[in-house]
């Protein structure tokens, strides 16, 4: 817990320091949608391009983060804020690191996107939505998640007994179900080229 005995250190190498040193400017994609929207497939496709561009980033994904850090976390309303909460604390870490960060959540509340973007430096946090229609992910339903939740065997799954709440104004806008995985990245680090996050 933190007291009154705990106090912030400023670090000698500053986050600019460190992303100079590396040709660009640390940013937070935060990518959020529905369970089997593509979150993961085009973030991971745009890590795998910024790689090739000589960019130095790194991706945190929903359910990786979820066998370790969120390990002891579920999906009921209390447990994803704290889900989000933690990931937003590490993006932040990472983002002071100098790196270009992404994160694939779902993030179905806007409260919590909204807390992540709090933490970060005026204009770091970059929303993505990844608008894919409900009927589409449940469709493609890799993981036969929505099959389970429709015979009522997961509880609370989100888009069919728990909520989304659709970003209003996300500053990327991507629809998987219209583009190519490769169109959609291309999209996010066109944007992220105008922007001046990458050369
Ligand atoms: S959240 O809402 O942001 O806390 O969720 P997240 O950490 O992104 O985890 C989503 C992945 O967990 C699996 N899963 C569920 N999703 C939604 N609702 C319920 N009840 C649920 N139970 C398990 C599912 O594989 C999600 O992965 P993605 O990649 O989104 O399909």
């Amino acid at each position: 817990m933190k007291t009154e005995n705990t106090v912030w250190h400023e670090q000698v190498i500053t986050k600019e320091q460190r992303s100079a040193q590396k040709n660009q400017k640390p940013c937070l994609l935060w990518y959020t949608g529905l369970s089997g929207s593509g979150k993961s497939t085009v973030a991971n496709a745009v890590d795998a391009m910024l790689f090739d561009m000589g960019c130095h980033s790194y991706l945190l994904d929903g359910d990786n983060v979820r066998h370790g850090l969120n390990g002891d976390l579920g999906f009921s309303d209390d447990e994803r804020v704290e889900n989000i909460r933690r990931i937003s604390e590490v993006a932040k870490l990472f983002c002071d690191s100098g790196l270009i960060v992404s994160t694939a959540f779902i993030s179905p509340f806007a409260s919590d996107r909204a807390m992540a973007k709090e933490k970060l430096s005026e204009g770091e946090f970059i929303e993505v939505f990844i608008d894919t229609p409900i009927a589409v992910c449940e469709s493609r339903d890799p993981k036969g998640l929505y099959k389970k939740a429709r015979a009522g065997e997961i509880k609370h799954f989100t888009g069919i007994d728990s909520d989304y709440d659709i970003p209003q104004s996300p500053e990327i806008h991507v629809k998987t179900a219209e583009q190519s995985i490769e169109q959609c990245a291309k999209q996010i680090v066109n944007f992220l080229i105008s922007k001046g996050f990458v050369k």
